[in-house]
């Protein structure tokens, strides 16, 4: 029996001294010292021996178990000590390696043209209003000479809250809250979001910007709209851009006109930029509309106004040579980084 205490002990040792991991340190311990372990099975045999024996087998195997058990212990110090500093390697910081580059955000490209375009208009005295996106029916179309049936509706169809209230399709009805707040003079330009029940093509999307602009003064004239508008181009576009305006129909404005460039690429010659015309629309504009600004309380006797309104992302995609629209809205950074 004392031989068998002994082959335990050295056996334990050997494994312990062997094993690298301290679930298997976990496992040699209940093998050899547990309830069902080696160790155990030979003091219960212990009833076998004779009455002296039998306290100095007991003794030799407290001793195993001792010897044992500080073994063990040594071996869970070792290994959680080399634990650590296996941790403490891999967590060391090299302080010599590059650091991350940290990537600054930048601008949309539409919002940095209408920046530019606000500058523009901010210099040249306006100021900036705004108005809802969620719109009531009247200031959105009746407003603005745009009756319930008027056929300018069916270009304009939106997204409807209720019979009276509309996703604004324009931002035309900020001139008209304008009004009804501010009396003459009055300079401000309106940038925001517009809403139409487009399919989603190249070129087409139910959501899209505009820019409104409005001047309402006592002796305003045609010739004004032409002078702010043809500085504003070339603020814009550069000093070599044309500009030429051309009759055009709008319910709030009479007379009406659409404002075009002159192509850079083809110079009015025609090319696949402008669609063969040589020319490019930029805006819609006019004189206001007497019964718009009646119906603002502005007496039409008084005073007299201008008024423009220009799609922000068409503007945006002639700046850089953009052919799809789409591209504004899927938030990849591959496109938005190059701007
Ligand atoms: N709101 C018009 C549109 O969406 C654009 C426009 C044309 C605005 C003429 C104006 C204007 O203020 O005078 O097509």
């Amino acid at each position: 029996m004392k031989e068998a205490l002994k082959q335990i002990e050295q056996n334990a040792v050997a494994e312990l001294e062997r094993c690298g991991d301290l679930k298997e340190l976990e496992n040699l311990r209940v093998r050899f010292l547990g309830k069902k372990g080696e160790l155990t099975a030979i003091l219960k045999q212990m009833g076998q021996l004779s009455p002296e024996e039998r306290p100095v087998v007991g003794q030799l195997a407290n001793e195993v178990r001792a010897d044992i058990e500080a073994e063990l212990e040594k071996r869970i110090g070792e290994l959680k000590r080399a634990e650590e500093e296996a941790r403490i390697k891999a967590e060391r910081i090299d302080v010599t390696m590059p650091g991350k580059a940290v990537k600054l955000g930048q601008k949309h490209p539409l919002t940095k043209v209408l920046d530019e375009i606000k500058e523009i208009f901010l210099g040249m005295g306006f100021s900036v209003a705004e108005g809802p996106e969620v719109e009531y029916d009247y200031y959105n179309f009746e407003a603005l000479n745009i009756p319930k049936n008027h056929p300018a509706r069916d270009t304009q169809d939106t997204f409807y809250i209720n019979d009276n209230i509309v996703l604004r399709t324009q931002t035309s009805p900020v001139q008209v809250r304008t009004m009804e707040k501010q009396k003459p003079p009055i300079r401000v330009i309106s940038p925001g979001r517009v809403y139409r029940s487009d399919a989603v093509d190249a070129t087409h999307s139910p959501l899209f910007h505009q820019i409104e602009g409005l001047v309402v003064d006592k002796g305003i004239t045609m010739a004004d709209l032409k002078g702010t508008l043809e500085v504003f181009v070339k603020k814009l576009y550069g000093e070599e851009a044309q500009v030429r305006f051309r009759p055009h129909h709008f319910p709030f404005t009479e007379p009406s006109a659409e404002l075009d460039f002159m192509c850079f690429a083809c110079h009015g010659e025609g090319c696949r930029l402008c669609k063969g015309e040589g020319w490019i629309e930029i805006l819609g504009c006019g004189m206001v509309h007497p019964k718009v600004l009646r119906e603002c309380g502005i007496d039409p006797e008084v005073y007299s106004g201008f008024a423009f309104g220009m799609g922000l992302e068409r503007i945006v995609m002639r700046r850089y040579n953009i052919d799809d629209l789409r591209l504004f809205y899927e938030n990849d950074l591959r496109f938005l980084s190059q701007f």
